[in-house]
């Protein structure tokens, strides 16, 4: 039934000349926006006027959507009201400087009573209170008592502070009197009873940075539907989760936890439909779980589903059924969510029970917290933060827990916390790109459009300097200290698809005059940050000379192709690109794959693509229309936004790609290829580190050097016989020094109820041998003892006449350790990997251990 909304709409606007547009990945790009959030997204380049005169004049999309995160946030409300949504479809027409208002009104209302059958006595619209025209365009196709002018807060649209933007007129269906009865339920209130469809928007001006309007000199379309809310209206149902679309994935919901959903508690059957929904489409497009930016979004949706599902006394993973589910729902349309349902059900499963590992314990704090709190006092800041950082619980996932009761956090505390740790931390990842550098770039876009990239074919080329920015990107006429520079042609390539920026010199009249020191792109213009010697003006011409890095550059790049091609022969075809790095040293791939990579595999994967390189293949680049590439099978990544004409980079028959990247122009270039490293990025996503040409060099010296040291130092030709002995000769010392093992102090850090607690981290010894003491010199006694060898930690306890029991205090100790522990009431024993978590596993073991033994359950 959702399908026909969908195709109703289209074919619609089909017919009316409008070009149909698949919906564009959920993550655009676009460094300033979180998630496509609107259908305009796609088009945005046009209405800015960056491409100043597009091709096409009519377009019409349905366009999945996510308003979680950024400034469109709809998260904390799903499950609470009838029509908020993680992931929703919006249905739109676009014009670009073709009709305006009186066709756009004409289509919608032919639209929305002819197509979609509403009755004309159901029918509502808004328009903004200044537009008289709008007004009386409507008025000719509903009644003026039906029409209601409102201000800018409810009907004005603009994209952003600047830019383009319109007053919007809005399409309303009345539910009827019978079930809503609030006292918002009038038209134009806020109440659920007058339920908005579709927004129309007429891009009529221009919002300065002074914040004044200036007439477009081609006003402009912008729609948006919202298919959920139509598809519940046309079923009869006044609240999207009754509808075709949510109740198929509640109903499993239901079924899993042997709950009848009824809707008046069913909240938490709501939250887990939505964000199945989200879940799946993030993970089918390349999204993956993270510590920040867009992959934290989607923890944070997953971990409120899961907190959702273990409200409803679910304790194991069970998210992944509704996304598998999700997958059949609407694989028909969306046909990658159906190839991909086995991996990204396999990755929402991992991920879940990651979560479960610590809900209970987090849970448990949580309360314990929440019981102690005096009556007006907010939830404590550093719980708030040891409940993210120890236990997983995103900050908005225990607001969120607080909610209903109406606590509120001390998010000051939280951030310092969070500073305070930051600070320890060290920084391994880049900001999420979130960031918006607004400075002076539309104005650059408006003035000069995009500057051209000529550096496939050179090297070295001389243009003219267009504009100068200084530090904080505002135009300047000249450029003195550091600063970024835009050419008229360039042959720097700007950092993309995970290959960074070129560097390299200025000079002027044969004088260098300033380093380049990176370039990237900013809102689309290719620009340049430079460091300069003397004084660089506008308009003059500059020699620009690209770093030789760039042909290092290039071998990396061609080699993670053929890495990537190599994955999926000996891996098989469920590899797909989660990201990648690509320097002059070194390359970086991440990628789904389920579990690590054993030793045979990594050689087997190095071997092909050495096989590859010294085949000596000759790098094919064809600029090809899309449909043509796609048929070739070129792979193509989702998170990339590709125009009509793709640039495909093809390595024989054995690998093709759409690539906007410089590579080498026979594979025998790259000279070799060894990876260097395996590990794991998050859960499903593996990820493979190597070097080539004069890196590959470099490391294979290195090894041999290191190995040449160790034959030195170990007095043997033999290194692996060397290290046996080594050994053996550790494990004998070791041996030697348990005996001496009465001789540690141990003294109790504190005593409950006569209780000694003795908690300490020691560095040698038989920890088993040292609790046995330990016990026969105490009467009563609790002792835990923790041990670290390298990246290796063990912990044991012992428990003599004290109500507490050794295997669950090991348990929850391991757990924070990242590891697992267990064992009897009296002796118990386990360990972990996370170093950095040691001094609070103690702390823990001892909070643990008091108020066991002050409050035995
Ligand atoms: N861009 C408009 C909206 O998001 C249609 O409501």
């Amino acid at each position: 039934m959702s399908i026909d909304i969908r195709n109703k709409f289209l074919k619609f606007f089909k017919s009316k000349g409008h070009q149909i547009y698949e919906s564009m990945p959920l993550v655009p790009d676009d460094a300033s926006l979180l998630f496509t959030n609107a259908g305009m997204v796609q088009f945005k380049d046009i209405f800015t006027g960056k491409i100043p005169t597009p091709e096409i004049k009519r377009a019409t999309s349905a366009q999945l959507c996510i308003r979680a995160g950024g400034k469109h946030n709809d998260l904390e409300n799903v499950g609470y009201t009838a029509r908020h949504h993680t992931l929703f479809e919006m249905l739109g027409n676009f014009s670009f400087g073709d009709y305006f208002k009186k066709d756009a009104i004409s289509y919608a209302w032919e639209f929305v009573t002819k197509e979609l059958g509403f009755s004309e006595n159901v029918l509502y619209v808004t328009v903004h209170q200044d537009d008289d025209e709008a007004f009386s365009l409507w008025s000719e196709h509903i009644d003026p008592s039906r029409i209601k002018k409102m201000g800018d807060a409810d009907n004005f649209w603009q994209m952003g502070d600047t830019g383009p933007c319109g007053p919007c007129s809005e399409i309303f269906v009345d539910q009827g009197d019978e079930f809503f009865h609030s006292e918002e339920d009038y038209f134009g209130g806020d109440g659920d009873r007058f339920l908005e469809i579709w927004n129309l928007v007429f891009m009529q001006y221009e919002r300065s940075a002074d914040g004044k309007l200036h007439p477009l000199p081609k006003p402009s379309i912008d729609t948006g539907m919202g298919l959920e809310r139509v598809q519940a209206l046309l079923e009869g149902k006044r609240n999207n989760f009754d509808s075709s679309i949510f109740m198929p994935l509640i109903q499993e919901v239901s079924k899993i936890t042997n709950k009848t959903y009824v809707y008046e508690n069913g909240a938490s059957f709501r939250v887990i439909a939505d964000h199945a929904r989200a879940v799946a489409f993030l993970l089918a497009q390349g999204v993956n779980f993270d510590k920040e930016g867009r992959g934290y979004v989607l923890r944070r949706i997953l971990r409120r589903a899961v907190r959702h599902g273990y409200l409803l006394g679910l304790n194991e993973p069970f998210l992944y059924l509704i996304v598998e589910k999700v997958c059949d729902q609407m694989g028909g349309h969306y046909q990658y969510l159906s190839q991909k349902k086995q991996i990204i059900s396999e990755q929402c499963k991992n991920e879940e029970a990651r979560f479960f590992e610590t809900i209970e314990s987090g849970m448990e704090m949580f309360k314990k917290e929440l019981e102690s709190l005096p009556k007006n006092t907010p939830f404590s800041g550093e719980i708030a933060f040891k409940l993210y950082d120890t236990y997983g619980f995103p900050l908005d996932l225990t607001q969120d827990m607080l909610r209903e009761k109406k606590i509120e956090i001390d998010i000051e505390k939280f951030e310092s916390c969070m500073q305070e740790q930051k600070k320890r931390a060290k920084a391994s990842w880049k900001g999420s790109g979130d960031e918006v550098k607004n400075g002076d770039f539309l104005e650059l876009i408006n003035e000069f459009g995009s500057n051209k990239f000529n550096g496939y074919e050179h090297f070295h080329f001389t243009s003219k300097v267009l504009a100068l920015l200084d530090e904080n990107y505002k135009r300047v006429k000249e450029l003195k200290n550091n600063g970024y520079i835009l050419f008229e042609t360039t042959p720097l390539y700007p950092e993309s698809g995970g290959a960074i920026g070129d560097t390299g010199e200025l000079y002027k009249d044969g004088n260098k005059i300033a380093d380049i020191l990176d370039t990237k792109k900013y809102f689309g213009l290719n620009i340049s940050e430079i460091h300069p010697f003397g004084i660089i003006k506008v308009n003059e011409m500059l020699d620009i000379y690209v770093s030789s890095d760039r042909y290092e550059i290039s071998k990396h790049h061609s080699a993670t192709h053929l890495l990537h091609a190599s994955l999926r022969k000996i891996l098989g075809s469920h590899i797909s690109q989660a990201g990648s790095l690509v320097q002059s040293t070194r390359l970086r791939f991440d990628f789904s794959h389920p579990k690590p990579l054993n030793s045979e595999e990594i050689q087997s994967i190095e071997e092909e693509v050495n096989r590859l390189i010294f085949k000596s293949i000759q790098t094919k680049t064809e600029l090809l229309p899309i449909q043509e590439a796609r048929s070739k099978g070129a792979m193509a990544l989702f998170g990339e936004k590709y125009g009509d004409i793709v640039r495909v980079i093809s390595f024989d028959e054995d690998s093709c790609e759409f690539c906007g990247g410089i590579h080498v122009q026979n594979t025998a270039n790259i000279g070799g290829f060894y990876i260097t490293k395996e590990s794991g990025v998050s859960s499903g996503v593996r990820r493979i580190e190597a070097v080539c040409g004069k890196a590959g060099y470099e490391w294979g010296k290195n090894a041999i050097k290191t190995l040449e040291i160790a034959k030195e130092t170990l007095k043997t030709q033999d290194v692996h016989l060397g290290i046996l002995k080594l050994k053996e000769q550790i494990k004998e010392l070791k041996e030697k020094n348990s005996k001496s093992n009465f001789l540690i102090d141990l003294e109790p850090i504190d005593q409950v109820e006569g209780v000694n607690i003795i908690i300490k981290k020691i560095q040698s010894g038989n920890i088993k041998e040292i609790i046995d003491n330990t016990k026969n010199t105490n009467e009563k006694v609790a002792i835990f003892l923790l041990q670290q060898e390298e990246q290796k930690i063990s912990v044991a306890c012992g428990v003599k006449n004290a109500p507490l029991k050794a295997g669950e205090w090991v348990k929850e100790v391991a757990n924070i350790l990242g590891g697992q522990g267990g064992g009897r009431d009296d002796f118990a024993s386990g360990g972990g990997k996370n170093i950095d978590k040691i001094q609070e596993a103690l702390d823990f073991a001892q909070y643990f251990a008091r108020k066991k033994i002050k409050e035995p359950a």
